[in-house]
C-alpha cells in the first residue's frame, strides 16, 4: 500500500504533503512498484505537470496525495 511505500522511501505523506493534495507541490512524490502501478488510474495532466518538476523523476513516479 502507498503509505507503506512512502514510508519505505522516507517520505511522511502527512508531514510532507505541503500543499494538502492540491497539486501545487511535489513534496508527496513517491515511487510506486510496478505491480501496484498497473492498478492505478493514469495521472491527470496536472499531476504530470507537477511530476515533471519533481526531483529524481522515474517511470513509476506518482504524487502520493493523488493515489491514496
Ligand atoms: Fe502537494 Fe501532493 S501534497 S502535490
Amino acid at each position: 500500500n502507498v503509505l507503506y511505500l512512502a514510508h519505505k522511501h522516507g517520505i511522511d505523506l502527512e508531514g510532507e504533503g505541503a500543499c494538502e493534495a492540491s497539486l501545487a507541490c511535489s513534496t508527496c512524490h513517491v515511487y510506486v512498484n510496478s505491480a501496484h502501478l498497473d492498478k492505478l488510474p493514469e495521472p491527470e495532466e496536472r499531476e504530470d505537470d507537477m511530476l515533471d518538476m519533481a526531483p529524481m523523476l522515474q517511470e513509476n513516479s506518482r504524487l502520493g496525495c493523488q493515489i491514496i
